[in-house]
């Protein structure tokens, strides 16, 4: 199963993506996880990336697309995987499209988890994030058992770069300009799915699992 998750920064693309891979064990996939992860290695990759990062901008799709289908030919990917942050722009999505055309395959699921703006910059100042495994916690709603410890991994949790207000305000306009549009091109596929990412996370993994099957 190949599935795609769509949404706004913070609408819990990464929460859910995480839920479906554990039940239905398939690799998570994030393009935001792979860029932190050379950040922290500080590969040249890495900093090429931190400099749009940083100001709540995308990274441009030259450095993205190779990076992501590098990955996606790896052998664990050959049952399917969740793609988390991963297309954001139209021309991404048809790279994406063109390179499975080409293997005979194609995308089941395109996910949209909906959450309004208004939720979004308070979800994204309780976030913590685990730089070494990519899980994702709130300081309320979602908190880890042991405070600043990954439940997981049991590394340390930090508070991404980009979620400081302003930069969450850029991100969310870049956003509604370069991604949103992704929404109609799979409606048009007919493979588009919609979920309310405003209730629990658990109510809205039920949601997504009724979708899936
Ligand atoms: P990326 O890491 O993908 O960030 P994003 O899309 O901005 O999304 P987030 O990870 O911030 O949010 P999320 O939807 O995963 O929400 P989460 O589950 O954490 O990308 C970062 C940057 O990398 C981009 O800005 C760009 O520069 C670059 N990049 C990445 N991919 C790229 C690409 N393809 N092309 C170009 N550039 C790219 O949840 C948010 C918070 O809410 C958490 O604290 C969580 O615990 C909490 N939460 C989740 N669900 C719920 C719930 N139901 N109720 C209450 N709280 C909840
Ligand atoms: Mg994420």
């Amino acid at each position: 199963m190949k599935i795609i998750m769509l949404g706004a920064p913070g609408a819990g693309k990464g929460t859910q993506a995480q839920m479906i891979c554990d039940k239905y064990n398939i690799p998570h996939i994030s393009t935001g996880d792979l860029f932190r992860s050379n950040i922290k290695n500080g590969t040249e990759l890495g900093k090429k990336a931190k400099e749009y990062m940083d100001k709540g901008q995308l990274v441009p799709d030259e450095l993205t697309v190779e990076l992501l289908l590098d990955r996606v030919a790896n052998e664990d990917c050959k049952d399917g995987y969740v793609l988390d942050g991963f297309p954001r722009t139209i021309p991404q999505a048809d790279v994406l499209d063109k390179e499975l055309t080409k293997l005979s395959d194609k995308i089941d699921f395109a996910i949209d988890v909906e959450v309004p703006d208004e939720n979004i910059v308070r979800r994204m100042s309780g976030r913590r994030a685990c730089l070494k495994c990519g899980a994702t916690y709130h300081i309320e709603h979602i908190p880890p058992k042991q405070e600043g410890i990954c439940d997981r991994c049991g590394s340390e949790l930090v508070q991404r770069d980009d979620d400081k207000p302003e930069t969450v305000q850029n991100r969310l306009s870049v956003y509604h300009e370069q991604t949103q549009p992704l929404i109609e091109y799979y409606n048009s596929k007919n493979i588009l799915k919609t979920v309310d990412g405003t209730k629990d996370m658990n109510d809205v993994f039920e949601d997504i699992v009724k979708i899936l099957g």
